[in-house]
């Protein structure tokens, strides 16, 4: 595997003298449910589970939990029911008082606070966003969506108009004088989330906000949340017990188990380097196809050849690189085309001299941000490895077909069960999101079931000439 960048957003912080102040800080936090609390995180700080501590009639719903938000950043909160998500986030926005610990917002620290001055601090500088939507069944979808603004008590036709551009944000234009009955789940949940938006502050927590919705429209959700969040720049602490979902939407990624934090680390850093057992567990059915993008998995662009060069110094280029094909780009990397070496050899038997005319323009071109479920289908297209070129045409990257093979492999698995597309669900409740079964991943699917799971990218190639019609790289077996 080539090395994994991360990072797919860049992050804004707002910066002091000392550094950067998180969105949101949990420091050391504790929330335990019943009479003997106290007692409990003495035990659990010692390092008890919460299961040897039953006798104390307690329940730790969340156990020492630290990390730090980043201004513009998606921090998703994943783990199974009951494992502490709801209480946690109600902890960060001051609706529970934590036994133990606290949460700071922008550098002031809400526990403790005076009730008044906590309900001024988060109705300026933080909005939820519910699972069941939490709409007003008998006012308009723009009186719902302008509550936040009415509730910090800003005069009504200010909040209307703000509330118009949300929707307008959200792709509800039209839908202002409707009631909330009148709209499906997905819409609703769009007014919920024009609802924070409209409010204005700059953190949003959402907790379980995708979990009730349709597959296709939970993933329609997901994107343009993501889209919105790069626009908005907002901090959005996500809550999912999906796996899948949490490696799409988060920046990081926070598992809990049983009130602990696992692991806090990219989708990337999770899937290939997990914690433990427990966090392994969960990665490995994951759709590594739709976490891993282009440029975790693209290889230098080697060798690439200069437009001013003659047929005769590209086929040299890629004879001592063994390849039968190879990018031509300028020296500012802009990448003009390909060439392949079989046209080049008859062009230098029949004299040409010039590389103009033999360079194929019409190339599949990738973005470094596209998931890699998305290339198969280019891939198979393309006698040439794609490319990724980055926003500014420069070519960053290849990647040619056999690496797309081995990147479906689970890192470090001795056996490859095949389930590239089996997905992530980590709740046995039903609440099933299937968005990772896209009709596009039949090949994906096939191919993963052929591919070796930890073996090197040379003798994968050698498997994948007899791999799938989908993935058939029999023609340029030797392209790396
Ligand atoms: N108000 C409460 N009183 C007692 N126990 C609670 C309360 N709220 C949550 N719990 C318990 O805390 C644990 C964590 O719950 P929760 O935070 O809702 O988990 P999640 O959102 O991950 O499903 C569960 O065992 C739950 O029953
Ligand atoms: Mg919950």
């Amino acid at each position: 595997m080539p090395p994994l960048l991360v990072g797919r957003r860049v992050l804004r912080g707002r910066t002091t003298e000392e550094g950067t102040v998180p969105a949101v800080r949990a420091d050391k936090l504790y929330k335990v449910f019943g009479k003997r609390a106290n007692k409990a995180v003495e035990l659990l700080g010692d390092g008890r589970h919460r299961d040897e501590i039953k006798q104390l009639d307690v329940t730790a719903a969340v156990i020492d939990v630290n990390f730090d938000v980043k201004a513009g950043e998606i921090f998703v909160v994943m783990g199974l029911s009951g494992s502490g998500k709801s209480t946690l986030i109600r902890m960060l926005n001051g609706l529970l008082e934590p036994t133990a610990g606290t949460v700071e917002i922008e550098g002031t620290q809400i526990t403790g606070l005076p009730p008044a001055e906590l309900r001024r601090l988060r109705s300026q500088k933080i909005s939820m966003v519910f699972q069941h939507f939490a709409l007003f069944p008998h006012r308009t979808v723009l009186e719902n969506a302008a509550y936040g603004l009415e509730v910090r008590g800003v005069p009504r036709e200010e909040r209307l108009v703000k509330a118009k551009e949300s929707l307008g944000l959200v792709g509800l234009d039209g839908w202002e004088d409707h009631l909330p009955t009148q709209l499906s789940g997905g819409m609703q949940q769009r007014v919920g989330l024009a609802r924070a938006l409209a409010a204005d502050t700059d953190i949003i927590l959402m907790d379980e906000a995708f979990s009730a919705l349709d597959p296709l429209i939970r993933r329609d959700m997901q994107s343009q949340l993501l889209e919105l969040q790069a626009t908005l720049g907002k901090t959005i602490v996500f809550i999912t017990h999906d796996l899948n979902e949490a490696m799409r939407l988060g920046d990081r990624i926070c598992v809990l188990r049983d009130g602990r934090v696992a692991q806090i680390g990219t989708a990337e850093e999770i899937l290939n380097d997990p914690a433990n057992d427990y966090v392994a567990q969960f990665v490995e059915d994951v759709d590594r196809t739709r976490v891993l993008t282009a440029s975790s998995v693209m290889e230098p662009p080697i060798p690439v050849i200069d437009p001013s060069h003659g047929p005769r110094a590209a086929l040299r280029t890629m004879r001592e690189n063994q390849t039968v094909s190879a990018f031509v780009v300028r020296r500012n990397r802009q990448l003009v085309g390909a060439v392949r070496e079989g046209a080049i050899g008859e062009a230098v038997r029949n004299g040409v001299k010039e590389l103009d005319g033999l360079v194929d323009g019409d190339i599949e071109r990738v973005h470094p941000d596209t998931a890699v479920a998305d290339l198969f289908h280019q891939a198979a297209e393309s006698p040439y490895p794609l490319a990724v070129v980055d926003g500014d045409g420069r070519l960053v990257g290849v990647i040619p077909r056999v690496t797309l093979l081995a990147a479906l492999a689970p890192i470090g698995s001795g056996d490859d069960t095949g389930n590239g597309a089996g997905g992530g669900e980590v709740a046995a409740d039903g609440e099933g999101d299937s968005s990772v079964k896209g009709a596009d991943e039949g090949g994906a699917t096939a191919a993963a079931s052929d591919a070796p799971a930890a073996e090197d990218t040379d003798s994968a190639a050698a498997r994948a000439s007899d791999g799938p019609p989908e993935a058939d790289t029999a023609e340029e077996g030797s392209e790396r």
